[in-house]
């Protein structure tokens, strides 16, 4: 009714299913994704500005941080300032997705009330709807309209909307279809991609803001590392196996989607015993599979070394970005996002619990909202710089 039933998490398999997946499995492969690593790059110390200049904000940071990178990689859009029109966007998409996330679902359960015209009293879902649509189709319309004149400018930056256009042309040039299917899929990038990058990102700070033990380890590795001298660059990676290690824990003791997302069978089926009829929604638990006991000792605790040698429990399977043919086709961009954002922010700052009158440390009770993923609410805490030279660092940016 919003007008997304065309995109990819959405559709059935089918022909405008495989077109959409090869679009961005050629786009996202994990080789494609290096290209897009100075934009991260950049954006993640922008991000360390941020913070350093008004750190009780680092929610919002974060969240800026998540769709400015998804917005350069998707249209090779810079944003500037917090009145950018494709920060509009992004937040109207957000809006929608838990708007009608939550209250369309009504729809689900009872088809025919889509048909109800939205003049009827008492259907707000309707009126929801139609103004969604309309913004629906200035998002997918409007950046990308702007990218193809800067190509016929000739002033394109580099942007998974730019290189797609630019293969099309290579191969026998653009039709209406490959074209739609192409705005179709840039605009499914920060509705799928910027919201789960900002709530990974934002889990693993709580991790560590209640983690202290974990924290210190993940800085006293950077720092052998990087010897205080320098930010992190994307080829430290393989030196970092511990902090490796504390971004696998945490999506295990917190998934960011913790029922992954809904499928739906598309023919009866016998599982185990159990009759699933055709149409059935199916949630893939995956908080469940990340706290099995039977798979990883004393789940509920927080331990990085689990994953690693001696102990090397079972690394997560499909628990961080699902399974099979559906599974998200971002997850090689989304990872190195998350990756060097962490790396970065351990390498300059610490986040503590704040202090009661009496001194005493406040750990917070997290609450968990949802969205398109699962996230903490605005938690308190301080985060501040581990050392002057760690300043020095983000001021020579
Ligand atoms: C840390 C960030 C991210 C997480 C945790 C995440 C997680 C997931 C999960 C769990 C699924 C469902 C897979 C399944 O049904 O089995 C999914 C699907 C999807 N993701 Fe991501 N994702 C992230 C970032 C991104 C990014 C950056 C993009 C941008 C391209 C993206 C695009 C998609 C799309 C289009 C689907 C639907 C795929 C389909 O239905 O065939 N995601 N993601």
């Amino acid at each position: 009714m919003v007008g997304w039933a065309d995109m990819l998490g959405f559709l059935p398999y089918g022909e405008q299913f495989h077109r959409q997946r090869k679009v961005f499995q050629q786009a996202l492969a994990k080789q494609s994704c290096v290209a897009f690593r100075p934009s991260q790059l950049s954006q993640t110390h922008m991000l360390l500005k941020k913070i350093l200049q008004d750190s009780e904000c680092y929610e919002e940071h974060l969240r800026r941080f998540s769709t400015a990178v998804i917005m350069e990689i998707t249209y090779g859009h810079k944003v500037a300032s917090d009145d950018d029109p494709y920060i509009d966007i992004a937040e109207g998409t957000n809006k929608i997705i838990v708007e009608a996330g939550h209250s369309l679902a009504i729809i689900d359960f009872f088809p025919w009330l889509r048909y109800l015209p939205s003049w009827f009293p008492g259907n707000w879902f309707g009126r929801l709807a139609k103004d969604s649509a309309s913004f629906v189709e200035n998002m997918r319309d409007m950046p990308f309209e702007q990218v193809r004149r800067q190509m016929a400018a000739g002033n394109a930056s580099l942007s998974f909307t730019s290189m797609q256009i630019e293969e099309l042309e290579q191969n026998g040039g653009l039709n209406p279809e490959d074209l739609q299917t192409l705005k179709v899929a840039a605009s499914q990038m920060y509705a799928a991609g910027a919201e789960t990058t900002w709530s990974t990102i934002l889990i693993v700070i709580a991790a560590l803001l209640t983690n202290p033990k974990a924290q210190r380890k993940a800085q006293n590795e950077l720092d052998s590392v990087l010897g205080g001298k320098r930010l992190p660059e994307f080829e430290d990676r393989s030196s970092l196996p511990y902090l490796e290690a504390v971004i696998q824990e945490t999506m295990r003791w917190h998934p960011t989607a913790p029922l992954g997302f809904p499928h739906s069978s598309t023919a009866e089926d016998i599982y185990r015993g159990m009759y699933i009829p055709k149409g059935t929604t199916v949630l893939a638990n995956s908080i469940a599979m990340s706290m099995d006991d039977k798979v990883y000792n004393n789940p509920t605790e927080f331990r990085p070394e689990r994953f690693l040698s001696p102990e090397s429990e079972p690394p997560l399977v499909g628990i961080d970005f699902g399974w099979g043919r559906r599974i998200c086709p971002g997850r090689h961009l989304a990872d190195p996002s998350v990756w060097i954002v962490i790396a970065s922010f351990l390498a300059v700052f610490e986040v503590v619990p704040i202090k009661d009158d009496k001194g005493q440390d406040i750990i917070p009770e997290f609450k968990w909202l949802s969205g398109i993923s699962s996230h903490p609410a605005p938690f308190p805490c301080v985060i501040r710089p581990r050392s002057g030279d760690a300043v020095q660092l983000v001021a020579r940016l």
